[in-house]
């Protein structure tokens, strides 16, 4: 980066706030995409860190007049490398916009900046008693503004949904340097085309989230976790569509088989409550009291036993709950060392066990471990791509092709979670279509006309 580039920077967020030093800017430069996956971050970067959004939108103005790419940057838990840089950039983290700004516990919407984590977000509204924000994308290292731009999902998604059915309202900085105010606090607006819904979900190549407002929910006082055993996939399976049509949809519905659930558990020096069972599911149940969560449990057990479930596990006290959802949450942090690649394939939800019985075909055709888990009740899973001999193997990506293939053909899409960023870029014209691929690149260019903001990223 150019000298006259960085004094200017500094001008804008002061010295203390603009990093060059290579060693303090190694933390900056990767995401969580498995290694082998991953691109190769370049070191032609510079780290600025402004204060708020009248400084972001100065380095906005400035990377304009010098053509500069512009990588936002949250936590860095992303699985798609969209944060990488591969290309030189000034990095802008988002870590110092790190206010909850107001609470409504009359309106239920949390304001918070885009730099709050999770854990800090759940923490302020735990302190409420009463209210609850009930996405968990996992890592609670993840900042919000992240969460927003990937459109997060994660396991507590089934009741209520994924990162865009919370977002009302929110503070954006444009690539070009000025600043838009979308929704609020509220709950319907139909003013025209939904700008705030194509910034969700735009891995930061649309805008520079700054503030978001959250809606939050009442129901979480109580909540229980089932964890429910079976002898096999299949009936854990053709269990979950019947759990669902019982009708109290529960807010998570994880599957998870035994092997992979036992070394996530060895890997946190944990062990699974479990000691029977081939195949999991687990459940989160919500209720305001008690007895609602017992009605709840007793209907939905009935309904798991009647489909072949085996003696569930009940687990109630808090930190029961919270090492089973550990374990679940760190099953891709136990993988990871061997893994190539995590992909998260989506198809309609009933037939996720079709299409985890065809990801298993093509492992035995490709001699090879294809280890699935995930939110079934979302149908969307991740089949990991092991390592040959600590690399890539060399099939890695013709395998990824027919997984995706097989997703594409069942009606599904190529990811549900973890976005396109660089890593699937160039699977995208097997998923979208050049007219929809066409719309996204004239979307991305009447909002970033000079092409500054995470080139290379998300759309082709
Ligand atoms: C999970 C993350 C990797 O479901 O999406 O564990
Ligand atoms: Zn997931």
């Amino acid at each position: 980066m150019e000298d006259k580039l960085i004094e200017k920077l500094v001008s804008i967020a002061g010295e203390d706030w603009v990093i060059v030093d290579l060693e303090k800017i190694e933390g900056y430069l990767y995401d969580e995409t498995p290694k082998p996956a991953s691109p190769e971050a370049i070191e032609d970067v510079v780290v600025v860190k402004p204060e708020d959004s009248e400084e972001i939108s100065a380095v906005m103005k400035l990377a304009n007049e010098e053509g500069v790419n512009v990588i936002p940057r949250g936590a860095g838990t992303g699985l798609c490398g969209a944060a990488i840089p591969t290309k030189p950039a000034i990095i802008l983290s988002l870590e110092r916009l790190n206010d909850i700004k107001d609470l409504d516990e009359d309106n239920l919407m949390v304001t918070c900046e885009a730099g709050v984590t999770l854990e800090n977000l759940f923490e302020k509204v735990d302190e409420t008693d009463h209210l609850f924000f009930p996405p968990h994308p996992g890592d609670e290292g993840a900042q919000v503004g992240g969460l927003v731009v990937e459109n997060a999902g994660g396991a507590r998604a089934v009741k209520y949904g994924v990162m865009r059915n919370y977002v009302k309202g929110m503070e954006v900085v444009l690539p070009t340097g000025e600043q838009v105010s979308l929704g609020g606090k509220i709950l319907k607006n139909n003013t025209g085309y939904d700008l705030m819904h194509l910034l969700m979900g735009s891995e930061g190549t649309l805008g520079i989230i700054t503030e978001v407002t959250l809606r939050l929910y009442p129901e979480a006082n109580e909540t229980a976790t089932l964890l429910v055993p079976f002898e096999d996939r299949h009936s854990a399976m053709s269990a979950v569509p019947r759990v669902l049509i019982e009708g109290h949809i529960p807010l998570a519905l994880e599957y998870v088989e035994k092997e992979l659930i036992e070394e996530s558990a060895r890997h946190l020096g944990k062990s699974w409550p479990a000691d029977e069972g081939e195949a999991f599911l687990i459940l989160i149940i919500t209720g305001k009291d008690e007895e609602e969560i017992f009605d709840k449990s007793e209907t939905m057990v009935g309904v798991l036993q009647e489909n072949g479930a085996l003696e569930p596990l009940f687990a109630q006290r808090r930190k029961e709950q919270e090492s089973i959802l550990d374990i679940r949450s760190n099953v891709y942090t136990a993988l990871e060392e061997e893994t190539t690649d995590i992909l998260d394939v989506t198809v309609p939800p009933a037939e996720v066990g079709t299409l985890i019985d065809k990801i298993e075909e093509l492992a035995e055709e490709y001699d090879t471990r294809i280890p699935v888990y995930g939110h079934a009740a979302d149908g969307n899973v991740h089949p990991h791509i092991m390592n040959v001999d600590g690399e890539a193997p060399g099939y890695f990506e013709e395998l990824k092709e027919e997984i995706y293939q097989i997703a594409l053909d069942m009606g599904g899409v190529i990811t549900g979670e973890h976005g396109v960023g660089e890593t699937r870029l160039k699977n995208l014209p097997a998923a979208l279509s050049e007219e929809e691929r066409k719309l996204m690149r004239g979307i991305k260019k009447i909002f970033d006309p000079n092409d500054v903001l995470n080139l290379g990223k998300a759309v082709m």
